[in-house]
């Protein structure tokens, strides 16, 4: 246990936790201290499990006395390091695993309530269960919670149609730093009351308080869905494509995600069960979905033809549509599987960044280059939401490389060169996954003084002892 903790704080939390919310034990705090591309390790005094905002409001009391780091953990599938505390060992990490309830469910309103730690696919299961459908998917939903989901305003594979988490978010209830319960929860589409305090926790990363549940948005079950995988040679011709189907199918596109062969080859080499999608690679290739209510023509069609008019005008090399739920399950495996085959792959120096989405396709051929120019031997890895304007521009260590040694030398320069082109395109370096630890740096050196000021001046009359994710997307 950590000597420069107040020596009843640890014995007061075991017991108001007891058993089940409470472990110091190394072996059980383990797996919690890593995140999860296994770049930062960090050290913590204790792992409490709350069961509920009461047990929350006590803790972040209690450390609030004391001036002990409080540092918010949900699924820990942060891609900047977000839930990893930092390696002094004063940190508690509060993990809401505990917290797993759908509180409600209204198909009338539409509407969820779910405890900050409800599994994002249970979320799914629960809406489905009930004729609806939660619009918000990524390849950590068997992990990510809402809690997490709302911290980092995550993005997803369904952005394009239904925005990110912010867009899906009614209300909050929050254990604020000074411990006091901040009850938001509504089913309200209006509200104008102030200063939107929902808003302000949603991508707050932890640093204003924690989420202890959310009331979200809710839209009607799809009756079909289609589900396409088209190879093409220039991203350019991606772009056109979008716009061409979004004509023909209106806002019934829900994802257009562009897969690199190089991400393609790697899913196939690293995860089991994956096959090649099209008879011959292609340079880029485009995972489309279009939903339909069940008044609707059937979309499997719509999207054929429209790949069909693509192939002939020669934009589109081959394309596929799944025939059944299972070909579309394996189409978006190939799609989900990146970043993990990816990781298997080796460490990378990642990067999130959003630009216009017009701008894009030309910034995946011309930024790649100048990249690999500017660093010979390196390899960008380039994936993502196309249609949102934002990718995972990863840049890898040169073949042969020891890869941890290359990032630790040459990630912060790199970084700093991916970044300085994004901005000068008027982009942003963190789309969807936040600043965390890994980004700060980046944050800092890049952000106007006005806007680190006012982020500075927010958190200092929430958090004046700064015990809240402390080190995380401000400095
Ligand atoms: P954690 O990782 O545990 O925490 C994330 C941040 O939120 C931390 O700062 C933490 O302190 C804070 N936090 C967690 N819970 C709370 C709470 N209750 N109250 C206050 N703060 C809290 N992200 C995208 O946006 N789009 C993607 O497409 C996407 N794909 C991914 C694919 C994979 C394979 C993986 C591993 C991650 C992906 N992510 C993606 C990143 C990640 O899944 C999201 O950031 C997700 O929102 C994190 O949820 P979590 O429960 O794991 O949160
Ligand atoms: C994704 O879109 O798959 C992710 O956000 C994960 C990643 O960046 O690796
Ligand atoms: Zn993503």
């Amino acid at each position: 246990m950590n000597a420069t903790l107040p020596a009843d704080l640890i014995e007061t939390l075991a017991r108001l936790l007891g058993p089940r919310g409470f472990t110091a034990d190394p072996a059980d705090m383990r797996p919690w201290l890593t995140d999860w591309r296994g770049r930062i390790t960090g050290a913590a005094a204790a792992l409490l499990s709350p069961v509920d905002a009461a047990e929350t409001q006590a803790i972040v009391r209690l450390a609030a006395r004391a001036g002990v780091p409080i540092v918010p953990q949900g699924g820990n599938t942060s891609m900047v390091a977000g839930a990893t505390p930092d390696a002094s060992g004063r940190a508690l990490i509060l993990s809401t695993r505990r917290m797993r309830a759908i509180r409600s469910l209204s198909p009338e309103d539409n509407v969820a309530v779910a405890e900050a730690g409800v599994i994002l696919s249970d979320l799914h299961d629960a809406a489905e269960a009930q004729g609806r459908r939660f619009p918000l998917s990524l390849a950590a939903k068997g992990s990510a919670t809402i809690g997490g989901l709302v911290s980092t305003n995550a993005g997803g594979t369904q952005v394009l149609r239904f925005g990110t988490m912010r867009a899906l978010l009614l209300g909050i209830e929050a254990v604020l730093p000074s411990g006091e319960l901040f009850d938001g929860i509504t089913a309200l589409r209006k509200d104008n009351r102030g200063y939107d305090l929902r808003q302000l926790l949603a991508g707050a990363e932890g640093t204003l308080g924690i989420v202890t549940a959310a009331s979200l948005r809710l839209v009607p079950a799809a009756a079909a869905r289609a589900v396409a995988w088209a190879g093409l040679d220039d991203p350019r011709d991606a772009l056109a494509l979008l716009r061409r189907m979004e004509g023909q199918l209106g806002d019934a596109i829900e994802s257009f995600e562009i897969v690199p062969a190089e991400a393609l080859r790697l899913v196939l080499a690293h995860v089991p069960g994956t096959r090649a999608p099209l008879e011959d690679s292609h340079p880029w290739n485009l995972l489309i979905e279009a939903t339909a209510p069940a008044s609707a023509p059937d979309p499997r069609e719509a999207i054929t033809a429209a790949l069909a008019g693509a192939i002939e005008a020669g934009f589109v090399r081959d394309a596929t549509v799944a025939a059944n739920e299972a070909q579309a399950d394996a189409l978006w495996k190939l799609r989900e599987s990146v970043s993990e085959a990816e990781r298997v792959d080796g460490i990378a120096a990642k990067h999130d960044v959003a630009l216009p989405v017009s701008a894009m396709p030309r910034f995946l051929i011309e930024g790649a280059r100048e990249v690999e120019q500017r660093f010979p031997g390196v390899r960008v890895l380039a994936f993502g939401h196309l249609g949102d304007g934002n990718v995972h521009f990863n840049v890898r260590a040169p073949l042969g490389a020891d890869d941890r040694a290359w990032l630790a030398a040459e990630g912060a320069t790199i970084s700093a060169f991916v970044h300085d082109l994004v901005g000068s395109e008027g982009g942003s370096l963190s789309a969807e996954h936040g600043i965390g630890q890994t980004k700060l740096a980046e944050f800092v050196r890049t952000a106007s003084p006005a806007r680190i000021g006012a982020l500075k001046a927010i958190k200092a009359a929430l958090d004046p002892a700064g015990i809240m994710n402390p080190g995380k997307l401000l400095p």
